[in-house]
């Protein structure tokens, strides 16, 4: 994986088809998608739950580029040997999922994963002050995690600007996840970010066997998004 901040679009798969996970990552893919967001959750960090290191390993086959793990559960610790093991490129973890993300992120990076800090909506960017040198990835969330096809929080811009002045010239990406269209894509890719999640905004009128309408999405979203880039 190599480190730019130009603007890349990283549909979830929790709005995909659940019984067809690798034609899925394989269109989304060639639609124009830049990385494959999974979200992975475990009705206890979050109210809802998903899947784990099986279904991971089960896809990393279908997908060419970047596979990028976000992982809602409690406790985190315990899973990312598995996680790294089924291929992940980068390892999300929670800030509030753990009172030792410091030793989260670092075995994170021992695994050989690039690592991610995630920030729910009521999470202060000054949370993460002392865990800058150590990450390769903020993701800030502009939804309470659980659940596709929420409403953005507009709050949050606020919080993508301030993470971006925290990060300076460090090589670290700053995600958005949850709310992601084409009208709200603009206001975090001017406040500094650059790997856009999308799932409800992606997903929405295509399929497997008519992928069209995810590359017209993913491109809307682009355009919305470059046009405003900082
Ligand atoms: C929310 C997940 C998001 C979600 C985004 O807990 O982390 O990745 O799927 O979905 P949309 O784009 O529909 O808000
Ligand atoms: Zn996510």
């Amino acid at each position: 994986m190599t480190f730019d901040r130009s603007i890349k679009i990283a549909p979830s798969i929790l709005s995909a088809d659940f019984a067809n996970f690798g034609a899925e990552c394989e269109a989304i893919e060639a639609q124009g998608a830049d990385w494959v967001h999974v979200d992975v959750m475990d009705g206890h960090f979050v109210p809802n739950i998903t899947f784990g290191p099986a279904t991971c390993a089960a896809i990393r086959p279908h997908i060419k580029g970047v596979m990028d793990v976000h992982l809602m559960i409690a406790p985190v610790d315990p899973y990312i040997e598995a996680f790294a093991q089924a291929g992940a490129d980068v390892i999300t973890a929670h800030v509030e999922a753990t009172p030792h993300i410091h030793r989260t992120m670092q075995a994170i990076r021992a695994n050989g994963a690039k690592a991610g800090i995630a920030l729910n909506p009521a999470t202060p960017a000054s949370s993460i002050e002392y865990l800058l040198d150590m990450v390769d990835l903020v993701c800030v969330m502009t939804v309470n995690p659980g659940f596709g096809g929420q409403k953005f929080i507009h709050s949050q811009v606020d919080k993508v600007r301030q993470l971006r002045a925290m990060i300076g010239d460090r090589p670290i990406h700053i995600e958005i996840d949850g709310g992601v269209d084409p009208t709200t894509a603009p206001l975090v890719a001017n406040a500094g970010a650059d790997v856009l999640v999308a799932g409800s905004a992606v997903f929405r009128g295509g399929s497997v066997s008519n992928p069209g309408p995810y590359g017209d999405n993913i491109r809307n979203i682009r355009t919305a998004a470059v046009s405003v880039e900082t």
